[in-house]
């Protein structure tokens, strides 16, 4: 392969999410555990992916499903024990499959030692360990949380007659990075993972770390539009150089920041490889394509244009064509369901939908991210009532409605498309009660087209499934290398129905055709020969025109040609 191309496993793996406490149950209490992973080690493995992503396991009291971490040294007792852990890693290494935890320390718990020592008095040797603002210096100047009901991340303490900053839950005390002796206990909290054999991280809401520790007023525009306030801080990059420099260049793995806020301009401060600071992050440009005003964990759906999804994804091509690289998402833990969001879930378009994505993720340059469930199609879930969602996002922001007196009943309607707990449902593997995932009541409502052909076994069984298409097109990912480091070239720019690309190595040039269209579609391509082209897949029936330059696709057709 070309010289100076930098081959990376992490640029040449496929990543999988797992949401431990919805994927597997094998305790019978209702919530997924690390045990259950385990005995899917072989289905995993079966996929064709190479990484797993973890969310995390460490010992939480849950305010935000583990992202509220009370012990970064210890396993959630109802994931199991540390022992557990240890076997999941060797079993993962006999696969050959690696594993990529969640790194969460931009807060940690209100319930972790750290904290309960910080709040106990202003001279604790904890105390800046956290961020916090005396109250003789009067009220804090305003700072917006995430999951607050009244929407401060400033919370009065009495013991101290102080507040401290929560940019996400009460529960949930942003840690003081400028403080070295909290950067020296995370780095030393990473080593301990990594010297267990783990191969990477995830970095939950990196860019938000650094801190002005004066905390200046904002401007107006601050309200509700918070995020470029908080991501990209004074000494962010001087962090994260130093964690790259500290641990991170000492092992062989991979990084991968959640970077809201970090756009076009400033990407390659993060992933530029003299720069030394992560690998590749994921930006929030596509997830805020469908919300109104952008707002990513707020979302009010607003139609969504194709040219504007191919604009977003051409740009950050272009942004690590030369260095760095990208990660490609449709969806995690925190946003609705790829097939119901970006395709179509309905009863005939499914299929080729739910595929048409999954061959859009893997034949685009950057690292592809599948969340579980996504190999077999897994839909929103759409709940009616709020008493049905587990979600601190939801259910907070609810309360505020209920006590600004706003519309319940829009907000439900919009929690059907938008809420974090679509992408949270229990994994479906076959037809038995619960979908396989438990035998007692799981902790979230199971999606109930399990019993209609979304779940893992029955799949199994199809030669046309969705699952069966995803192992195949992750084979032609590993086949053709030319998807993972050719250049991209964005063809019919301005079609609102096909996204057509080509990707080209050296001599080798494919063709990716992607149909978003309810109907049939018939689109030419002067440059292109379909009489030479050869069809590497396609996840529907291919109709030949007869003629050299056109082509047709079925409703969200999917195909890949050589040229
Ligand atoms: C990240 C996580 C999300 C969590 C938040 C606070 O955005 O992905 O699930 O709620 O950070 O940790």
């Amino acid at each position: 392969m070309k010289k100076g191309l930098n081959r990376q496993w992490w640029k040449e793996g496929v990543v999988y999410q797992i949401y431990p406490r919805s994927f597997q149950d094998t305790t019978g209490n209702g919530v997924g555990d690390i045990k259950g992973i385990i005995k899917r080690l072989d289905y995993i493995k079966s996929l064709g992916v190479d990484i797993i992503w973890l969310n995390p396991i460490y010992e939480s009291p849950n305010d935000d499903n583990g992202y509220d971490i009370s012990d970064y040294r210890n396993i959630m007792h109802e994931f199991g024990t540390m022992a557990d852990f240890d076997a999941l890693l060797a079993g993962m290494k006999e696969r050959g499959l690696k594993l990529v935890m969640d790194l969460v320390v931009n807060h940690s718990s209100d319930e972790h030692k750290w904290f309960q020592e910080s709040r106990k008095s202003r001279n604790n040797p904890y105390r800046d360990y956290y961020h916090w603002w005396p109250a003789e210096k009067g009220t804090p100047p305003k700072r917006w949380s995430y999951f607050d009901v009244k929407g401060n991340a400033w919370q009065y303490d009495k013991t101290t007659d102080a507040y401290y900053l929560h940019y996400f839950s009460v529960k949930q005390p942003d840690l003081k990075w400028e403080n070295p002796k909290v950067r020296q206990e995370v780095y030393s909290l990473m080593e301990f993972w990594f010297e267990k054999g783990v191969d990477g991280f995830r970095m939950d809401v990196i860019s938000f770390i650094s801190k002005d520790s004066d905390f200046p007023e904002l401007p107006e525009v601050y309200d509700g539009k918070f995020i470029p306030f908080y991501s990209d801080g004074p000494k962010l990059h001087e962090y994260l150089h130093e964690m790259n420099q500290s641990v991170l260049s000492k092992y062989d793995i991979m990084t991968v920041g959640e970077a809201p806020g970090i756009g076009l301009d400033n990407a390659l401060d993060f992933v530029d490889e003299n720069r030394k600071e992560l690998n590749m992050f994921f930006h929030f440009e596509l997830m805020a394509l469908d919300r109104k005003e952008g707002k990513t964990f707020e979302m009010t759906k607003e139609p969504w244009k194709l040219t504007a999804f191919k604009k977003v994804h051409s740009d950050w091509d272009a942004v690590f064509a030369e260095k760095g690289w990208g990660s490609m998402f449709l969806n995690n833990h925190d946003f609705p369901r790829t097939v119901s969001r970006w395709g179509n879930d309905s009863k005939t378009h499914w299929h080729n939908s739910a595929t048409m994505l999954q061959t859009f993720l893997l034949s685009m340059r950057g690292t592809p991210y599948f969340h579980y469930g996504e190999e077999i199609g897994m839909t929103n879930i759409r709940f009616n009532n709020i008493t049905d969602y587990q979600d601190i996002n939801t259910i907070n922001r609810y309360k505020t409605l209920e006590q600004n007196g706003g519309d319940l009943e829009e907000f439900i309607a919009n929690e059907k498309d938008a809420s974090r707990d679509n992408a949270r449902t229990p994994m479906q593997w076959d037809t038995s009660e619960n979908a396989g995932f438990s035998q007692t009541k799981p902790w979230l409502k199971v999606n109930t087209n399990y019993e209609e052909g979304i779940n893992v076994a029955s799949q199994e069984t199809e030669k046309n499934s969705v699952l069966n298409y995803f192992r195949q097109m992750a084979q032609v990912r590993k086949d053709y290398p030319a998807l993972v480091y050719g250049s991209y070239q964005l063809l019919l720019q301005a079609d609102e129905e096909v996204y057509a690309y080509s990707r080209t190595f050296e001599e080798e040039r494919y063709l990716v055709l992607l149909s978003f269209s309810t109907t049939k579609t018939t689109k030419t391509i002067d440059e292109i020969d379909f009489k030479q082209a050869e069809l590497v897949i396609s996840n529907d029936e291919i109709y030949t025109t007869g003629q050299v330059n056109t082509f047709e696709l079925k409703p969200y057709q999917a195909c890949i040609y050589k040229l």
